[in-house]
């Protein structure tokens, strides 16, 4: 047992800092003397002398064997892993590590429908060949639900040479796949399980959310520490359990897909952000249940409102346990899209949500969030409700497209010198060198290597039309888009 007290990042800096030799190193500013006055006067000082460089005293990201390491270590121990690695450049640098550990060069990985780009992003880092897996949806919601045992042990049969399984769980709905069943499949034919954990790293702190996915016995779990606790946006980790990964390739690939000057200011914040977890983790975490809890049944009481319950989705759609520090909530019923919704909230009420699909809204509720935020959410919801008491329910959501055809691997595709620039208005039939990914949540319609269909093209068609904001493509206005001839 190691002592979850200590915060040995934070400490090395502090004592480097007391120090304050004189300064030749990288950075330029000199801990705050060369920062513009005009921030320093607003943040103050001394989070200034947090952004250093290696030296003996506070260690190598890269190498580590000092503070560093010891701060990796206590995470680990945390989270109940073998091992751990910072990451100063999210969740997106693990997913495509976790990636190109598992499988490069043809190799078959399994990648889920709904993963995050980053996931695309590995395979064409790596040129592993993707066997693809959708999520079942939930109709009610509109909602991507989960991969289920038996669509891997389906998978596998199929693709007895895939080397390994990812899946998003939980999703950023709060919808957890089934991750222990998962685990016995993959491992029943030697294959690696990888858990997209980035909206995770705080279900292992209560009982009344899903569980972790490290101590459901996934090989790897990566966890976006700055969305669900208290770390720095960009600061993320990598945790490995597993006797089926290869440890040193792991580290090798992590130099691949991070900075050489990483930011000690993101390493210190996951080292407190660890701190503030091991100590006090169970009763903040209860305490964003309990504000959560209690806004979900004060929306469900409001006349045309609606905010998802375990009852609305457990068992459906693949879907194993719900986060319920997640609020997925509909106006549906009063004809209100969740666009529509969303930017009401923000425009006329001064409440700002993590994102919107057709239907719904989402808002993430954390141990930070006060009491008086989730009263302003739901009155903001009773007054909307009120103004549109009479409107007629939304019609259903258009489906989410099926899988379009695969033709050439996102590595071939992206690599290829037969790019050629054509009119968004005729894709259609075109093998794309681009991805397209509605963004938020940043999950790919079409991959590289894929030939646009109809139903995908209509659909994006619908995004662009609304002016969505749309990731991948060069032409962000989506007039133009590249193909491979
Ligand atoms: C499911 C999922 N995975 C990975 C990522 C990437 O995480 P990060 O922002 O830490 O790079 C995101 C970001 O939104 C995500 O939603």
């Amino acid at each position: 047992m190691l002592d979850q007290n200590k915060t040995p990042l934070f400490d090395a800096i502090m004592y480097y800092d007391s120090k304050r030799p004189a300064y030749f190193r990288i950075p330029g500013h000199r801990y705050e003397k060369g920062i513009n006055p005009r921030w320093r006067e607003v943040v103050g000082d001394k989070i200034f002398g947090f952004d250093l460089t290696e030296t003996p005293i506070v260690d190598d990201l890269h190498n580590a064997s000092g503070a560093i390491k010891d701060a990796q270590d206590l995470a680990a121990e945390l989270w109940g892993a073998d091992y751990t690695h910072f990451l100063v450049n999210g969740s997106t640098c693990g997913n495509q590590v976790a990636v190109i550990t598992t499988a490069v060069n043809g190799e078959k990985v399994c990648i889920p429908r709904n993963a995050h780009k980053s996931a695309l992003m590995g395979l064409i880092l790596g040129g592993a060949r993707p066997v693809y897996i959708a999520p079942y949806i939930e109709d009610e919601w509109g909602l991507q639900g989960g991969i289920t045992a038996e669509q891997a042990e389906k998978m596998f049969q199929e693709n007895p040479d895939c080397k390994g399984l990812m899946v998003v769980s939980p999703s950023y709905y709060g919808i957890t796949s089934n991750i222990a069943e998962l685990a016995r499949v993959c491992h029943s034919h030697g294959a690696i399980l990888m858990v997209d954990e980035a909206h995770g790293a705080h279900c292992y702190f209560s009982d009344k959310l899903p569980g972790g996915a490290i101590a459901q016995g996934a090989d790897i779990a990566v966890q976006s520490i700055h969305k669900v606790t208290g770390s720095f946006t960009q600061s993320s980790m990598i945790h490995v359990k597993s006797e089926l990964v290869d440890k040193a390739q792991l580290e090798a690939n992590l130099h691949l897909v991070q900075s050489t000057s990483p930011s000690y200011v993101l390493m210190t914040s996951l080292d407190m952000a660890r701190h503030y977890m091991a100590t006090e983790g169970v009763m903040m975490i209860d305490r964003a249940l309990e504000l959560a809890r209690d806004a979900r049944e004060r929306i469900n009481s409001i006349p045309g409102m609606r905010c998802a319950t375990k009852e609305d989705l457990e068992g459906k759609a693949g879907i194993y346990k719900l986060d319920e520090t997640r609020l997925t909530i509909s106006a549906a019923r009063l004809g209100l899209t969740g666009f529509a919704l969303k930017e009401m909230l923000f425009n006329d009420y001064n409440v700002d949500l993590e994102l919107a699909d057709y239907r719904n809204v989402l808002a993430i509720v954390t141990f930070a969030n006060e009491k008086e935020d989730l009263d302003r959410l739901v009155e903001a919801l009773a007054d909307i409700a009120k103004k549109y008491e009479s409107g007629s329910p939304l019609p259903p959501a258009r489906r989410l497209p099926a899988q379009p055809e695969f033709v050439i691997t996102p590595r071939e595709a992206y690599f290829s010198k037969n790019k050629r620039r054509i009119a968004w208005s005729d894709c259609r039939g075109h093998v794309m060198a681009e991805y397209i990914a509605p963004y938020p949540p940043g999950i790919p319609l079409i991959y590289q290597g894929e030939r646009m269909s109809d139903d995908v093209w209509e659909y994006l068609e619908e995004v662009r039309a609304r002016k969505g904001h749309i990731h991948g493509p060069s032409d962000v206005s989506l007039e133009t888009v590249l193909v491979v001839d």
